[in-house]
């Protein structure tokens, strides 16, 4: 599958995911008995892994998939993708504006509808939907996931749907933590690419002569849109640096404790207070070794990977203690 990059205008081809498209294909073949909700680091590609199986799995015969947006606001045709020709005649009044949280909202409706125009008896049914709980607000975790869990024993009964998978992604540590509490939905890791994966994407956008591939893995740790941003600023990667620091974490030298965020630059499994606030800045990310679609790296003090916490990407915890440093109070 080719994959549009906007900021840099132009295709480059997916790459890697070998370990999360089987872990998907098992999903469909089986069902789940819970949604899943899928969390990872900002830019590590979430979403084009969903974009992609989307694909990958409308092309297994008796599956249908719905594959949703949430955070698309205006454009149907990128909010909404489905291997049913039906889905568009369904939608019809269901959804109102702003299109993918509406979307969200109406997507086990959608389908609902679909099983009883077309019939799905004896046939799988896949959705997802991307970004959820950003679009339908925090407020809203528990219920919607809820309710989506018992649309997957409903779907069976009422019209013989014969899997349901539902797949969610999120990219914000609090609605991962409000969902961990519950027994209705399997939480899952997605990380970063792996460093093949991510060689042959640095390959594929050509980087002049003289970018080491070795220092954009250890800037990057993996993560595809950073990498993409690099590129974007004709791979000056200082100046990438100093952007990063003034975009996420001058703020949080000046805001947090200073010694506390010390000991997690050294250590990112020190302080699980400082990591959770962190967490939810964007900047650090809990680990979940056991329920996790991707090969979890192991723990690297140079790439800020500990056991239990990371920093989202290697150069977080770089700046931060190049900051600590430098700014001495
Ligand atoms: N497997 C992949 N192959 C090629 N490019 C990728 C891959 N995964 C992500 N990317 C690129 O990285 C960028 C960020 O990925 P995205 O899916 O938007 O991340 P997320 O949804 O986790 O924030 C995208 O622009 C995409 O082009
Ligand atoms: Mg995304």
């Amino acid at each position: 599958m080719r994959i549009y990059i906007e900021e840099l205008d132009r295709y480059v081809s997916f790459v890697d995911r070998v370990a999360e498209v089987g872990w998907l294909l098992r999903v469909v073949e089986r069902g789940t008995a819970f949604p899943v909700a899928i969390y990872g680091p900002e830019g590590c590609g979430k979403t084009t892994f969903l974009r992609y199986v989307s694909r990958r799995v409308s092309d297994l015969g008796d599956t249908v998939v719905v594959y949703v947006d949430a955070l698309e606001q205006f454009d149907l045709e990128k909010a909404l993708f489905s291997s049913h020709r039906g889905v568009l005649e369904v939608v019809g009044d269901l959804v109102s504006v702003p299109i993918g949280a509406g979307l969200a909202h109406a997507v086990m409706s959608i389908v609902s509808r679909l099983a009883k125009r077309f019939s799905l008896r004896g046939r799988n049914v896949v959705v997802i939907v991307d970004d959820v709980y950003r679009a339908i607000g925090l407020d809203d975790v528990d219920r919607y996931t809820k309710s989506l869990y018992e649309w997957i024993g409903f779907l069976h009964e009422r019209y013989g749907v014969s899997n349901t998978a539902i797949i969610l992604s999120t990219s914000e540590g609090v609605s991962k933590r409000i969902l961990s509490r519950h027994t209705y939905v399997d939480v899952e890791l997605l990380w970063n690419l792996p460093r093949d994966g991510f060689a042959e994407l640095v390959e594929q956008l050509g980087p002049p002569p003289g970018v080491d591939a070795e220092e954009l893995w250890m800037l990057t740790g993996g993560n595809p849109r950073a990498l993409i941003e690099v590129a974007r600023l004709g791979w000056n990667t200082r100046l990438w640096m100093d952007r990063v620091y003034e975009a996420r974490v001058r703020r949080v030298l000046h805001t947090l404790e200073r010694g506390r965020l010390g000991m997690l630059a050294e250590d990112p499994d020190s302080d699980w207070e400082m990591a959770e606030k962190l967490e939810e800045l964007g900047l650090m990310i809990e680990l979940r070794r056991s329920s996790t679609i991707s090969r979890v790296p192991e723990p690297s003090p140079e790439l800020g990977i500990g056991r239990d916490w990371a920093w989202q990407l290697p150069i977080y915890r770089q700046l931060v203690k190049q900051g600590l440093e430098n700014t001495r109070p």
